[in-house]
């Protein structure tokens, strides 16, 4: 094993940059879904992560979702979510026709 390679400080880092921190596209039926998944994934502990981001166009679904969703931060600009430091990890829960635009974006 390389020197270092158990290091707990390494490992500890490893970690850190592997940890999750995820962007939802979209409030509607699968990004509500998601949503929910990932809180209560988070809740019993079967992922380690953070749920940062969401973007909707939509400004009533996107409030509804940041009132009850405990999501740091929203947007209405998909292209910013993706592009964002804060996100390493995108869902992508819109129509169908823009997943390619959006699976492009990083
Ligand atoms: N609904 C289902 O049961 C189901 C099951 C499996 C897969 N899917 C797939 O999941 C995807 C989403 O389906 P859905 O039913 O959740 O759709 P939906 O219409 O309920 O929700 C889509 C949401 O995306 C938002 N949106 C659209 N373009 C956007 C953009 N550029 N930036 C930010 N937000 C944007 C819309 O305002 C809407 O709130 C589709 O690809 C669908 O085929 C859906």
């Amino acid at each position: 094993m390389p020197a270092g390679c158990n290091d707990e400080t390494n490992e500890g880092t490893t970690r850190q940059k592997m940890r999750p921190k995820i962007g939802v596209i979209g409030a509607g039926i699968m990004g509500t879904a998601h949503g929910k998944s990932i809180h209560f994934c988070r809740k019993v502990g079967l992922i380690d992560c953070d749920f940062v981001a969401l973007a909707e166009t939509d400004a009533g679904r996107r409030d509804g979702y940041a009132a009850k969703g405990g999501v740091a931060w929203t947007t209405d600009d998909a292209h910013a979510l993706i592009a964002s430091p804060e996100v390493n990890t995108v869902y992508i829960c819109t129509p169908t026709h823009n997943h390619k635009e959006l699976s492009a974006g990083r």
